[in-house]
């Protein structure tokens, strides 16, 4: 694993360097997007090299880490609404080129073996954009989520639900359920970036890079993966 600690408003624009390098040598690559406000300022970096011509998302493919369950088509929180609109709205991806898990999908564990279909039928993500919760979760792998898990519908905890809840009118509607690549999905893309900021995010960030790989702290598994590239300020790097 490799932890850079830099300014946090260098961040946003290292990560879209790694995602422009990629599309650079490999314009129909398979983008893994993540949601939560980590990765906000990497989509808008994004953005603006694509308005600046540097970079292409037109032959690329996406995929959702996660989604929350039951909530309609068009719900601001949706994840698949906010990737649209922080992401697809402002750079050139072909229609129908972003997927998501179906959160409204009846049969979940089908929709779940449909998901992990479709990724392999594009060859699986190349780079893969990640956030961490404040109790370590990656996606939404809870602590408990077994290392070797695969997309599946998850319960999420209290913290998570509290720390989500800013972005909901009311606490009570924040979903209790959602559905999430599992880690061993996550461990398959070829290349992790993940991005944390403040000091929220220390314990978290110390507990995935320096504590023991286990399904306690799901971002732990990063230190098993040969190519993980850690982008934190001074803050989120505070316990290391
Ligand atoms: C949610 C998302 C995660 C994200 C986490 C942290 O739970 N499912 O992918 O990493 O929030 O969010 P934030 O970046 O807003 O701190």
């Amino acid at each position: 694993m490799e932890i850079v600690i830099v300014p946090a408003e260098r961040i946003g624009d290292l990560a879209a360097g790694a995602v422009v390098a990629l599309l650079a040598r490999k314009p129909d690559a398979v983008l893994g997007l993540a949601t939560g406000s980590s990765p906000l300022s990497t989509y808008a970096a994004l953005a603006e090299r694509h308005r600046r011509g540097e970079v292409s998302f037109a032959r690329a493919r996406g995929f959702l880490l996660d989604e929350y369950v039951g909530l309609a088509a068009g719900h601001p929180e949706r994840y698949r609404e906010v990737v649209r609109r922080e992401l697809e709205d402002s750079v050139d991806f072909a229609a129908d080129a972003v997927q998501g898990p179906d959160g409204l999908a009846t049969d979940v564990p089908a929709a779940c073996a449909d998901y992990e279909a479709r990724i392999a039928a594009e060859g699986g993500v190349d780079l893969q954009l990640l956030g961490i919760g404040t109790d370590g979760h990656i996606g939404f792998n809870e602590p408990g989520s077994s290392l070797a898990s695969r997309t599946r519908i998850k319960t999420l905890t209290p913290q998570t639900r509290a720390d989500n809840a800013r972005f909901f009118a009311s606490p009570d509607e924040v979903p209790h359920h959602v559905l999430t690549q599992g880690l061993g999905t996550i461990r398959e893309a070829r290349h992790l970036v993940l991005v944390a900021t403040g000091a929220a995010k220390a314990e978290a960030v110390h507990a995935m890079a320096e504590g023991p790989v286990s399904a306690f702290c799901p971002a732990s598994v990063l230190q098993l993966h040969p190519h993980a590239t850690v982008l934190v300020d001074e803050a989120a790097a505070g316990r290391l």
